[in-house]
């Protein structure tokens, strides 16, 4: 335990260092705002306790704010009648969870306003949902300043779930994560469901990487509409390897997903991953810290909201 700490350590710093984000740091609050951490995570204990399917909500929240102009809060902007943001965008897909993170921000802001950042807020609750789930706890940097850009133009950045595993890699490498970082990043889809409307296409021919028992399924899925949801894989609500059980039956949802299992360049991390929950749980968190810290602003390159939902 010590020793797989000590590890973690060693390698966020060297993430730390190399990315170069030096304004960041473990203590960042430790005097501006002590009780940043157990606020947060108390918050979205209160909440996932009220409702578990928002674990995987705060999950994916994370990785489309730092997929999109860094990890800046500019997932959380509203539109305004001068500016359509991110989450209008049809791939803002269903996003939810943002009143855990306002709760958490007017709790914030009252403590010590004006000091605990949006973004900060967003990577601190995804952390803490992955370990409510049964994942692993990991510790993050913090000092990230929120972002005053969020264009709707700027989701198309996100990957799609028809992508194949050539261009998943491609646009993982784009963000300086790697092939190994994409497929344990993937298995956040752990948690949570997908709409019928982002695999539906899969089912009008015959796909041979789909088994044909799930195809069946996610038909069955399908006939209640674009929005009937279809869960990843068995354990919606908790943070396992079952995910990569279920591409290795060829029952992935998204192409996406299974093309992870298809693609000769990823199948045996899907195999490790399936194999070993624990490698899947250390590359996932160290994915997580990297991909935690991609285009981060610091200084004057970003604010403190005091309002997640509007810059100052
Ligand atoms: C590899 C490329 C990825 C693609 C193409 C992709 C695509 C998608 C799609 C299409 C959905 C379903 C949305 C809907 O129909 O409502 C989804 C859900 C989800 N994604 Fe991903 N995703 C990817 C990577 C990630 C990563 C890196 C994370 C987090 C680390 C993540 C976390 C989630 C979670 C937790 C859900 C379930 C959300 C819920 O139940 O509310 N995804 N993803
Ligand atoms: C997502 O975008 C759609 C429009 O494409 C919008 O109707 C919906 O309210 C948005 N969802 C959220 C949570 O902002
Ligand atoms: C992946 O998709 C790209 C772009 O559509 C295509 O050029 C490439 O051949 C595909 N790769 C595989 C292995 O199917």
């Amino acid at each position: 335990m010590v020793k797989a700490n000590l590890i973690g350590v060693v390698l966020l710093m060297e993430v730390i260092l190399r990315f170069g984000v030096d304004g960041l740091s473990m203590q960042y609050y430790m005097m501006s705002c002590p009780f940043a951490d157990p606020i947060i995570k108390n918050t979205v204990n209160n909440a996932l306790q009220a409702d578990p399917t928002l674990a995987a909500a705060l999950v994916r929240m994370h990785f489309h704010d730092c997929f999109i102009e860094g990890c800046d809060g500019s997932v959380l902007i509203d539109s305004t009648k001068d500016n359509t943001a991110e989450k209008d965008s049809p791939a803002n897909l269903s996003l939810r969870g943002y009143e855990v993170i306002d709760d958490a921000k007017e709790q914030l802001e009252q403590q010590c306003p004006g000091v605990v950042s949006c973004a900060d807020i967003i990577a601190m609750a995804a952390r803490d949902a992955v370990f409510w789930t049964g994942g692993p706890y990991y510790e993050i940097a913090k000092g990230r300043k929120d972002g005053r850009r969020s264009k709707i133009e700027d989701t198309i950045n996100l990957p799609f779930p028809t992508f194949n595993a050539s261009e998943l890699i491609r646009q993982f490498g784009q963000h300086g994560l790697t092939a190994q970082d994409m497929v344990a990043l993937s298995g956040a889809h752990t948690l949570g469901v997908s709409r019928c409307a982002s695999f539906k296409s899969r089912l009008s021919n015959v796909d041979p990487t789909l088994d044909s028992d799930f195809a069946k399924t996610l038909s069955k899925t399908c006939s209640a509409g674009d929005n009937a949801e279809q869960p990843f894989d068995a354990t919606r609500n908790t943070f396992d390897n079952f995910y990569f059980y279920a591409l290795q039956r060829k029952s992935g949802v998204l192409f996406s997903d299974q093309t992870l299992y298809t693609s000769p360049r990823t199948r045996n991390l899907v195999n490790g991953y399936a194999m070993n929950q624990a490698m899947f749980f250390l590359d996932f968190q160290q994915a997580m810290v990297k991909m935690s810290l991609l285009d981060v602003k610091e200084g004057n390159k970003g604010e403190v909201r005091g309002n997640c939902r509007k810059i100052n």
